[in-house]
């Protein structure tokens, strides 16, 4: 089966009937990840004047290869297995682009070779293909997870075994994941003096993508480290703090309501985005994209998100208050006249950024 993505048609497998999406006996492709694979597209043509080469370190149909190559790029690819290796290879002639793809274990390509662009999109965790894409990277390591429980601190052994974090539950669950991931691999990145920056990332659809810009330097490390840090947490009244650094110090029982605090760390706190990069993004995502429209909303809203760690959801605010939702504009536009920062988040309708606390929040909307 013929489907066109973008500037490119490539070959998938025929889905079978009552396959959920991205499963199926062959090769796989997942359509749902084409919102993924455009803003990868607006990211490579932002990032064209400094980056010549790019790597699909796990390429399946090899569509991001194919996609890449088709943007300018000198595209590899690598898979384990022997009918993706021909599919991806299919792919490329099929569009008249060259690129290497190569029947290889990704660690082993990428101990070996370098890319000014390394993108990692396994099954589940990206953790055991982080250390070898950091020494891979000249420039840019983008990274899918798709184990959003783990992640999040649903499934907290695993979250705990994966990351070396300790992820909690708690209502900003989309962001918890995305600064357990991104601590994870800031810390990789710096065993080999490799400073890891986040300029664009996005939770969508059970996902969390990333891109971080690589620098070498083991001050440069250093000081995204200092980046990293604890966040306290009180599941009943929604109080939050955060703490940069190495060694927790938790708050044990909340401030406001006495209840014990549940603390998640270490996250990494600082920027999960770059809104000017992000903004050249969105302007640079090809107007033939499938999911364009859809792209830039969501780049659109990353780059007016205040950098807070945590975000609220104002449907939990309200229920805990016992009183109907505002409408979210009149809400944040109560916040803001009240002296605070507001923004929308684009993990949901109703989620929302500030630097003021829960009883700030109530006196400000009420
Ligand atoms: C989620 S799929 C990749 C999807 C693809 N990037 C896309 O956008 O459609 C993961 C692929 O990784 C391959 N794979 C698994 N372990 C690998 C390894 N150690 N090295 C290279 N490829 C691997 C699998 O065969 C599978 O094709
Ligand atoms: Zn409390």
């Amino acid at each position: 089966m013929d489907v066109r993505e973008g500037a490119v048609t490539i070959e998938v497998p025929e889905k079978r009937h009552g396959a959920s999406e991205g499963s199926g006996d062959g090769v796989f492709y997942n359509p749902v990840q084409e919102l993924n694979r455009d803003v990868t597209v607006g990211v490579l043509r932002t990032v064209a004047d400094e980056c010549g080469s790019y790597l699909d370190a796990m390429t399946a149909s090899g569509i991001r290869a194919v996609r890449a190559a088709r943007t300018g790029y000198e595209a590899a690819g690598c898979d384990l297995d022997p009918d993706a290796v021909d599919l991806a290879r299919r792919n490329l002639d099929k569009n008249g682009l060259d690129g290497e793809i190569h029947r290889r274990d990704a660690n082993a390509h990428m101990h070996e070779h370098r890319h000014d662009v390394v993108d990692l999109d396994p099954f589940g965790t990206p953790i055991p293909f982080a250390d070898a894409a950091f020494r891979s990277a000249r420039r840019y390591v983008c990274v899918t997870a798709t184990d959003t429980a783990p992640l999040c601190g649903a499934h907290f052994e695993s979250g705990v075994r994966s990351y070396g974090a300790v992820p909690r539950n708690t209502e900003f669950h989309p962001e918890m994941g995305l600064r357990v991931l991104l601590s994870a691999l800031v810390r990789t990145a710096a065993r080999y003096d490799v400073a890891a920056t986040p300029v664009l990332s996005h939770v969508s659809s059970h996902y969390v993508r990333t891109y971080l810009r690589v620098e070498g330097g083991a001050r440069a490390a250093d000081r995204r480290l200092e980046e990293l840090g604890y966040v306290d947490h009180c599941q009943r009244c929604l109080w939050r703090d955060h703490e940069r650094t190495l060694v927790a110090d938790p708050t044990a029982t909340c401030p406001e309501c006495g209840q014990s605090t549940w603390t998640a760390g270490p996250l990494w706190l600082g920027p999960a985005h770059d809104a000017a990069f992000v903004t050249e993004v969105a302007d640079s995502i090809p107007d033939d994209a499938g999911t364009v429209g859809r792209a830039r909303d969501l780049l659109e809203r990353i780059a007016g998100e205040l950098h807070r760690p945590t975000h609220y959801d104002q449907h939990r605010l309200y229920k805990r208050w016992g009183e109907p939702n505002a409408a979210m504009d009149e809400f944040l536009g109560s916040l803001r006249a009240a002296g605070h920062d507001a923004s929308r988040t684009h993990y949901g309708g109703t989620t929302f950024k500030t630097d003021a606390t829960v009883a700030e929040i109530h006196a400000a909307v009420h």
